[in-house]
Formats: C-alpha cells, structure tokens, sequence
C-alpha cells in the first residue's frame, strides 16, 4: 500500500474534532498538523483524539500559525474548519503553495470574498472544494433517485424546517443565524435535487416574540431556479414541540407524482395509484466521511467532488440573496459570477 496522505487539519472547534476523527479512521489519511490561533485549543484536541483510542502513531504537530504548519508538515491537503471569517485567509495560504484545500461551509463570508478563492484556485490549478456534508445522505440520494428515475422535471419542491436548540455561543449572537448558518443546507440541497441553477429569491426573515436568538431565528424564502421551478423553504430554530428532523421535511412535485421525505425515513412516491419506496445505499459514507472520500477520490484521479467551489458558490450566492431580500424587503436576483 502507498503511504498515507498526509492531512493539516485547521481549527480545533467542534467541528474541527469531527474532521479529525475521520481523518483518524481512515487508514490512507494521517493527520500531521493541527492548527489552531488558540493552540492550548488543538493541544487538548490531539490530547482528546488520542484518548478516544484514535491515538495516530505518529506525532501532530500543533501550531498556531498555518504558514509554519505548511512549512514544516508539507501536507497533501488542509481541512479548513475555522471560523467563517477565516476560510479566506486560510484558504489563500494553503492555494498559493498549491495545497489542495477542502473547506467547511460557507465557503466564504462574501461573494467577493468566494470569487477571489475561486480565481486563486484557477490560477494555481489546485482543487478547492466545500463540504457541504448534508448531501451525503443515502436517505437524501434516494429522493433524488425518486425524482431522476420516476418524477421527472419536479417544478415544485418544498422544505420544512423546525427545532429548538440552544446552542449558545456565537449563534445566539449573530445576524440572520437560521439562513446563514443553516438554510444554507436546504438551499444547497434544493438546486441538488432538482438539477436547475437559483436564479431569484423573496425572503422574509423574522425573530419571534419568545426567540432566545439575537438575530432572526425563523425565516420563509421563496426562490425561482433555472427550470421554472419553485423551491419554497419555511424554517426556525425556536420552534419547539413537534420539531422536524435535522434535514427537514421535504416535499417534490412534478406532473408525475410527489415524493416526499421527512428526513428520517426511507422516502417515498405517490405516481397515480402506485407506490414507490426509495432505494438507498446503506454502505455510502454519511456526512463529513462522505464528503472526505469524494474528495480524496478526487485527488486520486476522480471526478470533481460535489462542493468544488465553482459549483458552492451557488449555494452561498443563495443565501446571501436571501438575506439581501430580507433587508430590503425585495425579490432579489441570485448571482454569483
Ligand atoms: N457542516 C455542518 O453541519 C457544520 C456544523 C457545524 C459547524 N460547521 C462549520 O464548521 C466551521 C467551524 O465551526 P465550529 O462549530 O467548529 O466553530 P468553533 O467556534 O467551535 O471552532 C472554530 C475554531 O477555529 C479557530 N480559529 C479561528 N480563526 C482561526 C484561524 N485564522 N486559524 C486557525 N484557527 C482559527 C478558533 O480558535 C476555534 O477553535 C464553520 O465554518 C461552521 O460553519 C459546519
């Protein structure tokens, strides 16, 4: 077998000690530095991965600075789970060396932002890619399985999203944290599903009255895609009682018939009198592993994972529209060139 690939994981948050337990399952991947601004931060991190009998049997090195990280470690590729503030600093560093980056969402903060990592990933032909990892559901490629093989062209498609979490920290604290930090799952899933690029939205946002958020915690969005096609999206994070599953209640409509699923069950669609259940693929990598695998078949040779970041920026273009609606109170274009 060929040596391991060697991995920098960036940021050692919640979700960096995700990634680096998938990392660590891997017998390809070998995680080699660990960078964080708060080193005491990825120190307990690597200390905690190693306690959970994930220990690498080498040592990984922490480092609070990534530039240094690069130098010394020579990765084959960065997982960047920073802050969003950060993936575009980060970002830049790892492309300019042409180190392969795979990056959490939002793929940036701004559209300009996006467009310059896109330009820099262009410019030293290296793969950039988001984990968008709610696609890797085989729940979620079975409805689409349901809509390529039996629905045809849905021109209705529609999302519910409800819960309750107290989360604390940072989103209790910002703007807009339902769309920006959540929607933006759904609306990438929708232009998935359907096949068609987002072209306008109408959004309303809107913090009810006993909302633990600061920012606006429930939203309704209304987008037009490429095809004609209608993808409405109703959710809140203060919803409680009756709460829907974490990727929603969806439901598609095309002259043939409706697929619906809740997220949690095997989907299912109604086409005249018969009924078909969706099949899905028990064995494919769910989550961050599935997005993780995409990317290193990528690197192997494969095909552009999903996220590659000309095909994100959409899903990010999406939500920035939404959130520009809601401010102005406008139907607003969808674009990201
Ligand atoms: N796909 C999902 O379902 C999902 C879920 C949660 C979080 N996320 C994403 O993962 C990312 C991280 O989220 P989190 O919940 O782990 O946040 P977090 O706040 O728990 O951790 C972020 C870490 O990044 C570090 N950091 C900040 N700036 C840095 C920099 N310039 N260089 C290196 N480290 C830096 C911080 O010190 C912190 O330890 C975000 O982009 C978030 O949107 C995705």
């Amino acid at each position: 077998m060929s040596s391991p690939r060697r991995v920098l994981v960036v940021g050692a948050g919640a979700m960096g000690r995700r990634w680096a337990a998938a990392v660590a399952a891997r017998d390809d991947l070998e995680l080699v530095a660990w960078v964080d601004t708060e080193s005491d931060v990825a120190a307990r991190a690597v200390a905690d991965l190693a306690s959970r009998g994930a220990e690498p049997n080498h040592s990984v090195l922490v480092e609070d600075s990534l530039a240094r990280a690069l130098v010394a470690t020579t990765p084959d590729f960065v997982i960047d789970v920073a802050v969003p503030e950060a993936h575009r600093d980060v970002t830049l560093a790892c492309l300019s060396e042409k180190v392969p980056v795979l990056g959490e969402k939002p793929m940036a903060v701004t559209l300009d932002e996006a467009r310059e990592l896109i330009e820099a990933s262009e410019r030293s032909g290296t793969l950039f890619a988001v984990s968008q990892s709610r696609r890797y559901n085989a729940q979620l490629a079975a409805l689409r399985g349901l809509v390529d093989d039996h629905l045809g062209h849905p021109e209705i498609v529609a999302c519910w999203f409800y819960k309750a979490p107290h989360f604390g920290g940072f989103r209790e604290e910002m703007d807009s944290p339902l769309v920006v930090d959540m929607a933006i799952h759904a609306f990438d899933v929708a232009r998935w599903i359907v096949g068609s690029d987002p072209v306008s939205v109408y959004c309303e946002e809107h913090n009810p009255s006993w909302s633990w958020y600061r920012g606006a915690a429930s939203a309704t969005a209304v987008f037009e895609l490429s095809g004609g096609e209608r993808f409405s999206y109703s959710g809140s994070w203060c919803s409680p009682g009756l709460e829907t599953s974490w990727e929603g209640d969806w439901r598609v409509t095309s002259a043939a018939g409706t697929a619906t699923w809740d997220g949690a069950c095997t989907p299912v669609a109604e086409l005249g009198s018969s009924t078909v259940l969706g099949v899905s693929d028990a064995t494919a990598p769910a989550g961050i592993s599935g997005s993780l695998a995409e990317f290193v078949r990528a690197l192997d040779g494969g095909p552009a994972p999903m996220g590659e970041c000309h095909d994100n920026v959409k899903s990010l273009a999406m939500t920035l529209a939404a959130v520009r609606s809601a401010a102005t109170g406008l139907r607003v274009p969808v674009t990201w060139a």
